[in-house]
């Protein structure tokens, strides 16, 4: 029987970055304790950033909890989905901030999911050249992937994620109850970037993953705890070792770049980000197995898993040469050379040129 964790901090996983150091706390009904914001550097303002889903579901709490830390709390509340996570967007933002005259030392706080985290996070990154800022993830994603590491950034429309910034929070606050309201097809989505940990570093946990799968959709605390947990260790393992992406990192992007353009091609909000993902690993599993670095055992495996979790394995058909267009645009992608991760053994990913003729073939498997 999983025991269920009383309220309160469960887990505090540090992410180690020398002066930019920080905690990522895990926990129930973190967001409403005032003790959870102690500690924070003094200042005069704080803003919080949220979206008209989460602002009825959360703001109210977290602006009560804020209150006996800052003089002035602002609040601004940004229209939701990916299709907004733009400049336009990001501007209001940046209007909130100078129509409070608010000064260096104010914090933001990101209230939300991944769209939320990285545009808060960008704007802390611009705002007078940087002010601190504090990740308040709310969806699954969100607490196990895009609000520790730094990485921040608003789309463009010829390229996702294309224009942002490394720049680290104070903290990260994972208030596992705020995962309740999540609906279904969000929480699968973050399931994905759960199982992604598996086969690049912790085939231990991919095993833990397929055998807590039915206790993990049932949104057991005590297994989305440790869901959290390990996620947020593997990721701060690898940050700390490479923050800024010159080598390591790259891994943690298993499965995007095929994701990416799956998301770019149907347009942003189509599919989920965590959807494109889950769909993008099953072809980044199957093209490792084609260059010979595992075996389809391993890419059955997963393919399975990622079905389980409630995400599509089948591409959607864009076209092959239109993936192949896209895919040219991502980040690691060399004088328009392909570069995939790829799982070069079960629990190891590099980063690897590809022949084209081969992506072209597991493309077309895959229903592009
Ligand atoms: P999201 O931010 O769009 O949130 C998903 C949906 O859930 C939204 O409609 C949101 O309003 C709603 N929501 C949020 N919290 C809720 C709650 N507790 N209850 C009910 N509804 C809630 O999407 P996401 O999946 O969290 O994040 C995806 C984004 O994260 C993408 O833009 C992706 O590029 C980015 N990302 C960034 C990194 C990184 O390292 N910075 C890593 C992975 C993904
Ligand atoms: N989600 C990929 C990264 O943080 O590097």
């Amino acid at each position: 029987m999983p025991s269920v964790p009383a309220p309160g901090l469960l887990h505090e996983v540090p992410i180690a970055l020398g002066d930019r150091s920080y905690g990522i706390s895990i926990g129930t009904g973190l967001l409403g304790q005032p003790a959870t914001w102690s500690g924070l550097p003094r200042a005069a303002a704080a803003l919080v950033v949220t979206n008209e889903t989460v602002a009825p579901l959360y703001l109210a709490t977290l602006l009560e909890a804020l209150r006996p830390h800052f003089a002035a709390i602002h609040e601004v509340v940004l229209p939701d989905g990916e299709a907004f996570k733009d400049w336009r967007t990001l501007n209001r933002i940046f209007d909130a901030l100078l129509a409070r005259a608010c000064d260096r030392k104010t914090v933001l706080f990101a209230l939300g999911g991944g769209v939320i985290g990285d545009m808060t996070g960008f704007a802390a990154a611009c705002y007078m050249r940087g002010v601190p800022f504090v990740q308040v993830p709310t969806t699954l994603l969100a607490q196990v992937d895009s609000s520790v590491g730094g990485k921040t950034a608003i789309n463009h429309p010829l390229g996702k994620n294309m224009i942002g910034a490394f720049y680290q929070p104070l903290r990260v606050v994972c208030d596992l109850g705020t995962l309740a309201t999540l609906p279904a097809r969000e929480f699968s989505a973050g399931l994905a970037e759960v199982i992604k940990y598996g086969p690049i570093a912790d085939m231990g946990f991919l095993d833990w993953i397929e055998a807590q799968l039915p206790a993990l959709l049932r949104r057991d605390p005590a297994v989305l705890a440790h869901a959290v947990q390990r996620s947020c260790e593997i990721k701060a393992w690898v940050v700390g070792q490479d923050e800024r992406e010159s080598g390591l990192r790259a891994i943690l992007n298993f499965g995007h770049t095929f994701g990416h353009a799956i998301e770019a091609g149907l347009g942003y909000g189509e599919w989920l980000h965590g959807e494109a993902v889950g769909c993008g690993m099953v072809l980044a599993a199957n093209l490792s197995a084609r260059l010979g670095l595992i075996d389809s055992a391993l890419v059955e495996r997963l393919t399975r898993l990622v079905a389980a979790a409630g995400l599509p394995v089948r591409a959607p058909s864009l076209g092959v040469q239109r993936y192949l267009d896209l895919m040219r645009l991502d980040k690691k992608a060399e004088a328009g050379d392909l570069r995939f991760v790829v799982i070069e053994s079960p629990g190891r990913a590099g980063v690897r040129p590809a022949p084209e003729a081969l992506v072209r073939e597991v493309l077309a498997q895959g229903g592009a």
